[in-house]
């Protein structure tokens, strides 16, 4: 199946703000998380199964400095992309439960997250369930 994909604007966010004055996004914008520890976006990812997802965050990062984040517990970086403009993905593999699994992505130091376009769930949890 394609993945599910999930628009950063439409997360919950702390201490940050929807923009779209950099090209390339997904959907109507990006969230430009604040310069602070802590600044967030979080997201719901309904899986139709227990099981491992593949989640993959879409980002900008038009600085030279690593901006990691804490993905779902999991500590992910986000190393410069040249541009605000140039878009790469990273990727964390996490279990989920069946239904509603709630992902922070929060920003680990005082530089802030990157600039979030969109967060794409695939893997066995994202499958649809088919009958025997
Ligand atoms: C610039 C850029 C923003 C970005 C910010 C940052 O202001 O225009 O999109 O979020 O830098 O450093 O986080």
């Amino acid at each position: 199946p394609p993945p599910t994909v999930l628009e950063a604007e439409n997360a919950t966010i702390s201490q940050g703000v929807v923009e779209s004055n950099h090209a390339g996004f997904t959907g109507a914008g990006f969230v430009n998380l604040d310069n602070v520890a802590g600044s967030y976006a979080e997201f719901t990812v309904t899986a139709a199964r227990a099981g491992d997802a593949t989640l993959t965050l879409r980002y900008a990062n038009g600085t030279t400095a690593n901006r990691p984040m804490d993905v779902g517990g999991t500590l992910v970086d986000f190393p410069g992309t040249g541009a605000w403009t140039t878009w790469a993905t990273r990727s964390v593999t996490l279990p989920l439960v069946a239904g509603a699994n709630v992902i922070r992505a929060t920003s680990a130091t005082a530089n802030g997250g990157p600039n979030l376009d969109h967060l794409a769930v695939t893997g066995p949890a994202n499958d649809p369930v088919r009958p025997a």
